[in-house]
């Protein structure tokens, strides 16, 4: 009680800053006591290499993710040898700022060197060897960071679009059983850690479905899963914010607690159709699908605003539920839709514009938080 009308005081300080200038204001503070609101760095960012980036970071955020450091191919990228040189500096980044700090991910289709699913001679392995190797990356890497890193995303886009398991070289090898093991694993290794099965277009009811089927099947097994990430990889339009809302409150429903791990909205055109986070689309390069090199129109600015503000007002309606909110980036020069689906373009998905000052979406955020 005292808590949330501490954070109401500050609150009111809040939308003084909204008022005037919303750089004086901090996105970890609008939503103090609600849930922490992370950012997904990259390489220069984690190394001090960017440090007006850095700077950004220390002053909004309250969690911290690894956009790509500690991915299967870039941690483990031998049978033998491990690379902690740069997840080691991320954690010391986010200790450093008393973040809360995000390991992604453990199991994931995409940035696996193939060499995991064969043997010396190329042959693809049995279940028996693949569990032994999931468990030994498992137990290394989570045992490394154990007591340090909060949560981790244990298993990655594990469900189809037509709510099925994805047909992944883990189900293909070691059946659908390689889930509840990786957060078996994972537990042992740090029983403390908050365990995620973390996913895109759960807002959309047919993944969702089988989501909510696997996510049902584990705790009936008794699985240590604690939370379900909602990638939240959005465009200007879609998902509706209703939907976000049901997902939220039907995965709610099922005892977790639920985490928006990767938000960003796009705001460029998308020529295969709507929201999916699929890193294999690869499309060819067109100026006509390139429509802001020259910077993005007010119009445009203004949806991308009120979109984030509704986004938030969603998340804060939920906040018993919702313990992060991690956007996928910090500044409109990190996000990955700079480079996907298509390669080049200029992209405007994130709170903070090319030169690092706070973007009308910020203030939306900012405000959405209701003090
Ligand atoms: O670091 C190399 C660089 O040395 C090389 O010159 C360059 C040439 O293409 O590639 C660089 O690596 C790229 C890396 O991002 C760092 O920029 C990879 O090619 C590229 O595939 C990689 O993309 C990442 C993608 O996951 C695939 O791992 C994105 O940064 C990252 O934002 C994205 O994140 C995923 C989540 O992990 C899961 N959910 C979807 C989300 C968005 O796709």
């Amino acid at each position: 009680m005292q808590t949330r009308s501490i954070a109401l005081a500050a609150g009111l300080l809040v939308n003084l800053a909204v008022a005037g200038a919303a750089a004086e204001s901090s996105l970890k503070d609008a939503y103090q006591g609600d849930f922490v609101v992370g950012a997904a760095l990259n390489e220069p960012e984690i190394t001090g290499q960017d440090a007006a980036g850095d700077a950004i970071i220390a002053a909004q955020f309250s969690s911290i993710s690894p956009e790509n450091c500690l991915k299967w191919e870039r941690v483990h990228p031998e049978p033998n040898r491990y690379d902690f040189a740069l997840p080691d500096q991320y954690v010391a980044l986010g200790e450093k700022n008393h973040m809360f700090i995000v390991g992604h991910n453990l199991v994931w289709h995409n940035q696996v060197p193939d060499r995991v699913f064969h043997d010396a001679n190329g042959k693809l392995l049995g279940r028996k060897a693949l569990l032994a190797r999931l468990k030994h990356h498992i137990y290394t890497v989570v045992g490394r960071y154990k007591g340090r890193i909060n949560a981790w995303d244990v298993v990655n886009e594990v469900v189809d679009e037509d709510g099925s398991l994805r047909k992944s070289p883990w189900l293909k090898i070691i059946g659908p059983g390689y889930i509840a093991m990786a957060f078996r694993y994972a537990h042992q290794a740090d029983s403390k850690a908050e365990l995620l099965y973390n996913d895109y277009n759960l807002e959309i009811p047919k993944k969702r479905e089988g989501a909510i089927a696997l996510v049902k099947q584990l705790i009936k097994q008794r699985v240590p899963i604690t939370t379900v990430g909602l990638q939240g990889h959005y465009l200007l339009g879609e998902p509706s914010v209703e939907q976000v809302d049901t997902a939220i409150s039907e995965f709610a429903k099922l005892g977790m607690k639920v985490a928006i791990t990767e938000l960003d909205v796009d705001v460029l055109p998308r020529p295969a159709g709507g929201p999916t986070a699929d890193v294999t689309l690869n499309i060819a390069q067109n100026s006509a699908l390139n429509p802001y090199v020259g910077g993005l129109p007010d119009s445009v600015q203004q949806q991308l605003a009120a979109r984030y503000g509704e986004l938030f007002a969603v998340f804060v309606k939920h906040r018993d539920v919702i313990d992060r909110v991690t956007l996928w980036g910090v500044t409109d020069a990190d996000t990955w839709h700079n480079n996907w689906p298509i390669r080049g373009r200029t992209a405007y998905s994130l709170l903070f514009d090319r030169a690092g000052q706070p973007k009308p979406a910020f203030d939306a955020a900012i405000h959405a938080a209701g003090r």
